[in-house]
């Protein structure tokens, strides 16, 4: 089957992805701004994602690669009616450079615009969480089990970008200050591609994010959907899965609470 094919791959090249990035965080790293100081770009970032483009090229010249660092040249095509590879060389540059840690590389196929195979891994811990749809969502070799559909926001634990605590274009802010007097706690570890595992396998109940690119979700929204947690847009539309979108996830009943009281969009 293609599909076990494929898994197999992207599975062994974030493992072969993650040995170059353990071996880097030991050394210097070259460091370059993009759009500010505050997005940054090292050159293993252009790297891990030309490692997967030669990889892709290789076994499967027919498929398209669709990156954060656009390695790829540009060529048009329609995602829906391909094969594509979502990748984020890394998820979480800022923590690569400063903390060395809570980062990964997230590794999605598409198949025809289907959500197929999802593979993100935390180099520094060792621990791949992956799936294949339809078999299971597994960290290492463990197979996870549904996530919990009864908590309670005062039980709840969700990753949110704190700018939106503060007055914002995006969000009005006040509802979002009343969820965190009300839930358990918010977290910001700083790799949406981790969160949004920690979402899947029930370590955080939900997360919410205004600006999302296609590599920072694909795979975990392969996850997500595996274990039948609710994933929209912040206006509670389906998520497109080719391109930016906002996004939140969480248990279906969280999902419609936090989204009815908590996000009130500006525009
Ligand atoms: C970023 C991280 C971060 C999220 C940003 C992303 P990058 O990805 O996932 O947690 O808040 O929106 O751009 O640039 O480190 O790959
Ligand atoms: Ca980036
Ligand atoms: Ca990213
Ligand atoms: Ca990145």
């Amino acid at each position: 089957m293609v599909e076990q094919a494929i898994y197999q791959h992207a599975k062994q090249w974030a493992f072969e992805a993650g040995e170059i990035l353990r071996q880097a965080v030991k050394g210097e790293l070259t460091v370059e701004y993009k759009t500010s100081a505050a997005d940054l770009v090292t050159e293993k970032d252009k790297e891990i994602e030309q490692f997967f483009l030669d990889k892709i090229n290789t076994h499967y010249p027919e498929h398209f690669l669709l990156g954060e660092e656009g390695v790829q040249q540009q060529q048009t095509y329609q995602p829906e009616d391909e094969i594509v590879w979502l990748v984020d060389p890394i998820d979480g540059t800022t923590n690569f450079v400063h903390t060395k840690s809570n980062f990964s590389i997230s590794v999605a196929v598409y198949i025809k615009g289907k959500p197929t195979v999802g593979v993100i891994y935390d180099p520094i811990k060792d621990e791949m969480f992956h799936v294949l749809a339809g078999q299971g969502l597994y960290v290492d070799e463990e197979k996870v089990p549904a996530v919990a559909t009864n908590k309670q926001m005062e039980e709840a634990l969700f990753c949110l970008n704190h700018l939106w605590l503060a007055p914002n274009d995006d969000l009005n802010e006040q509802p979002l200050q009343q969820m965190v007097r009300e839930i358990r706690g918010f977290r910001c570890i700083g790799s949406a591609a981790l969160e949004l595992a920690y979402v899947a396998t029930g370590r955080m109940d939900g997360a919410i994010y205004n600006g999302l690119g296609a590599w920072d979700f694909g795979a975990a929204y392969v996850m997500l959907k595996e274990q039948g947690i609710a994933c929209t847009t912040l206006k509670g539309e389906e998520v497109y899965p080719f391109g930016h979108a906002t996004l939140i996830t969480a248990s279906k009943k969280l999902h419609q609470q936090v989204l009815a009281n908590y996000i009130e969009l500006k525009h």
